[in-house]
């Protein structure tokens, strides 16, 4: 019996020789991004001095002879990186470093994000998803998302999903339940210290989350800080940021976009506002969000709390804030 031979799916990731992108590559080849059977051409973008990097992890894929793997392009030109995509993964982005204030870095990663939207807008498949992971992950999303006119805006996502996972183990382990036993988990806003992980829908073992805690003040003193300030706390233990973690989430973000979420539970995504929950249109701000057929909702009709408002607000406002910044230089 012969079988008919499927294309590949284009992935497309940039910053393809950091760290993020080592943890990365490996579960993209193996089908853990797409599915145990579809086959995948790996496209990495590397700035000029890392390309040689690239070429190392390139042949470290080779040498997993991964049987999903049916080709991998290493490039510095965004142009070549993007033919074709199905999927791009936009990792690379510009450190904060010392001495360099917020515009700084905004305007540095516009200079990154603003040349690959447009890459995008002009060479990638018609179904392009795109998701954002390089910080800051939401403002960069936007600014991609301004330079592809042509793409449909919700295509561009940002990830929240790290935080979103960090949250799950936050509340199984006050629950001392398993992560598996909690569903509808919400993040909201901004992936940064502003963000607001919200359990008042949630459910541990089909029970509501805040009335199984029954303590506000852990929620407000303990849970939130510690699922928004995690990525600064990983930084400070290990010397260097998330790396395995948030190349999980990736994994988890694209996979559920394309496969689907579970009956009975929904995910969090950075995704461009279309006003709900009175969070201004067009900013990409974090949802609770279902999936199906490789397409997201919003959940719809949650009813929202003073303690929530206010945090959603704040988180927002921070947004909005990026959006006037990047505005006011021109890039969105
Ligand atoms: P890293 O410094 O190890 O790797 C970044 C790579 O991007 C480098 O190899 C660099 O050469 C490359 N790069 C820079 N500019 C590029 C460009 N224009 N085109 C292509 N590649 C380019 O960093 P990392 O640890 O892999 O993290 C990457 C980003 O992900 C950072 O911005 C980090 O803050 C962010 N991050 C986001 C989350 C999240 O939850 N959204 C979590 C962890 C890290
Ligand atoms: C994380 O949440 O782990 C990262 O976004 C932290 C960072 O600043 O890279």
């Amino acid at each position: 019996m012969t079988r008919t031979p499927v294309s590949p799916v284009n992935v497309t990731v940039t910053g393809a020789a950091g760290q993020i992108g080592y943890a990365l590559l490996f579960r993209i080849a193996s089908g853990q991004l797409l599915g145990a059977d579809v086959p995948v051409r790996l496209r990495l973008l590397e700035i000029t001095p890392a390309l040689k990097a690239a070429e190392g992890t390139a042949m470290e894929l080779d040498d997993c002879a991964f049987p999903l793997l049916q080709g991998i392009d290493i490039t510095d030109d965004p142009n070549v990186a993007f033919d074709g995509a199905n999927v791009a993964l936009l990792v690379g982005a510009r450190p904060r470093t010392k001495g360099m204030e917020r515009g700084d870095l905004l305007e540095a990663n516009g200079g990154i994000f603003k040349p690959q939207g447009k890459a995008i807008n002009d060479n990638a498949a018609d179904d392009i998803k795109v998701l954002v992971v390089g910080n800051p992950a939401n403002t960069n999303a936007l600014i991609a998302r301004s330079a592809a006119p042509d793409v449909p805006a919700e295509r561009f996502t940002a990830m929240t999903r790290l935080d979103h996972n960090r949250a799950l183990t936050q509340l199984a382990k006050k629950t001392g339940s398993s992560v598996a036993d909690i569903k509808k988990l919400t993040i909201w806003g901004n992936h940064s210290a502003t963000q607001y992980p919200d359990i008042f829908h949630a459910e541990v073992a089909g029970k509501n989350a805040a009335q199984v805690v029954n303590d506000e003040q852990w929620l407000a003193d303990e849970f939130i800080p510690t699922v928004a300030k995690r990525g600064a706390a990983i930084i400070e233990a290990r010397g260097a940021s998330s790396a395995a973690s948030a190349a999980n989430a990736a994994i988890d973000h694209v996979h559920t976009w394309v496969n689907g979420t579970p009956e009975g539970d929904w995910t969090s995504m950075g995704i461009p506002s279309d006003g709900s929950y009175g969070v201004p249109e067009g900013i990409i701000s974090s949802f609770p969000v279902t999936t199906k057929d490789g397409k997201y909702e919003i959940v719809q009709g949650l009813e929202i709390n003073e303690f929530s408002r206010t945090r959603i607000d704040a988180s927002v406002k921070e947004l909005t804030d990026e959006r006037d910044a990047v505005r006011g230089l021109g890039l969105v």
